[in-house]
């Protein structure tokens, strides 16, 4: 039987060493060992960006980038967003297991019941600019919230994890849709116990003088089908912005608001929005194949916004189902103009060599977008609709990392490449 560790020869002193192996992974710091001296450091591992480094253990995700697989505690994306419905999901990803009927009622009902934010959150809202970015508030709101309930640092008593988790789910939605209102000048809608978690939501956003909004159907299965596709995803930035702001013991919400920052960069949560922007630059289809040879002359500074995946080598799984999806939706709502537009590039890119050669494939922003924007959402909510879905991952890797014991305080290393030590020159000899 092979044995299960690596030999290493240090070249600079002929000693051999023995790393054990563990699930497909060295442990780095069996790496401090190997010493040229006894006053060494000893070896550490460098991995800029995390190319290829396990942060963690988890049971939630898995995703396979060659074979464009990913699964939620062990069940296909594709079955998920067939059968299931975001809330049972959230569940899933949360608890670890699809829960009974009794047990999603009871899910419901406590994340129905939490929906509602402390008024003095309205306040907070209304302090924004008119023109202040969706996400921007988003992210700040979220922070905020941690001041609300005090109760939050009780991060090692279950109730209290149990408390916050629901609150999170809940209000998210709710505080999006305050973000929607606050840039349209509107006033807030407050939710609707009676709806679905998709249909309260739309009933946030587009509610105006009916005495009770009725959500279309097709739209408020899309919604939810979209939460259902964003709700978890790994080791991902945002992911990792969270469990390791709170790695420090922080409450969640002020975790949640690092992870949510996280999620608004362009090359993360924000493509959905960079998508929209870049297929309204190209305006036409007769305009791609400039704009195609402007990304590959462009040395990486330009994108094809939408394309691309850290993990995925493949065509995302999502994206596969959303683009079906968006026909859903259009059938409602009228064919997104733009669609044409990103299914010739995407035709054009997947028969480019420079694509090709970088296994660039769509990912879950490319066409999430023109159904967001078929949904009358002005582009800057994109960001926002993902970290609805998302939180519900954000909280169950949160806590995944507290109940993990191997885990503490992230606190990399680094390789020192500055001056040595040297003394201070007063102002007057400089
Ligand atoms: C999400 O991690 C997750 O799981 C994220 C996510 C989730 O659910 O949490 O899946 C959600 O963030 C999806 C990704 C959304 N971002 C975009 O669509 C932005 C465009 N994509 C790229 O910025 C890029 O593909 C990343 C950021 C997604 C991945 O970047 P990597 O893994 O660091 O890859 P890289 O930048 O090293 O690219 C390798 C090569 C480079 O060219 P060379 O230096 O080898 O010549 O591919 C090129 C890059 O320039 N490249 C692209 C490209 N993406 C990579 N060239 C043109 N257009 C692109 N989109």
């Amino acid at each position: 039987m092979p044995k299960e560790s690596l030999t290493v020869t240090d070249n600079r002193t002929g000693k051999q060493y023995e790393l054990p192996i563990e699930n497909g992974t060295i442990r780095t710091t069996d790496l401090r060992q190997i010493k040229v001296s006894p006053e060494d450091f000893g070896l550490m591992g460098y991995d800029p960006a995390f190319m290829n480094t396990a942060s963690c253990k988890s049971k939630v995700t898995f995703i396979d980038g060659d074979k464009g697989i990913l699964r939620y505690r062990g069940y296909p994306i594709e079955q998920l967003a067939e059968q299931s419905n975001f809330l049972e999901v959230a569940y899933l990803i949360v608890q670890g297991e699809l829960p009974s009927k009794e047990q999603l009622e009871d899910w419901k009902y406590q994340i129905t019941h939490h929906t509602i934010v402390h008024e003095n959150i309205k306040k907070f809202m209304d302090g924004f600019h008119y023109d202040a970015h969706p996400m921007g508030m988003f992210t700040s709101t979220m922070a905020a919230l941690s001041t609300f309930y005090t109760d939050a640092k009780n991060i090692f008593d279950k109730e209290s994890r149990q408390i916050q988790i629901y609150r999170l789910i809940a209000k998210v939605p709710t505080i999006a849709a305050f973000a929607y209102r606050h840039t349209m000048g509107l006033p807030y809608a407050y939710p609707d116990n009676d709806l679905s978690y998709a249909g309260n939501f739309l009933n946030m956003l587009f509610k105006m003088t009916e005495p009770k909004y009725v959500p279309d159907p097709a739209l408020e299965r899309a919604l939810d089908v979209l939460f259902i596709l964003h709700a978890d995803h790994e080791q991902n930035c945002s992911a990792n912005a969270m469990r390791s702001v709170g790695s420090s013991q922080v409450d969640p919400y002020s975790a949640l608001a690092a992870a949510s920052a996280a999620l608004y960069g362009p090359l993360h949560g924000g493509a959905n929005e960079a998508v929209l922007r870049m297929l309204r630059e190209i305006g036409s289809k007769d305009k791609i194949p400039a704009f195609i040879k402007e990304v590959k002359e462009g040395k990486g500074e330009k994108k094809l916004m939408g394309f691309g995946h850290r993990v995925y080598k493949n065509y995302d799984p999502r994206a596969k189902i959303i683009k079906k999806l968006a026909d859903d939706v259009f059938e409602v709502t009228g064919k997104n103009p733009l669609l044409d537009i990103a299914l010739e590039l995407e035709r054009i890119a997947l028969e480019d060599d420079y694509f090709v050669k970088r296994k660039l494939y769509p990912n879950v922003d490319f066409y999430s977008g023109l159904i967001y924007q078929a949904l009358r959402f002005p582009v800057e909510m994109f960001p926002v609709l993902f970290a609805i879905g998302r939180t519900a991952g954000w909280v169950a890797q949160w806590e995944e990392m507290l109940l993990d014991t191997e885990q503490k305080i992230a606190r990399p290393r680094q390789v020192y490449l500055g001056y040595a030590s040297r003394d201070y020159v007063p102002i007057v000899r400089r």
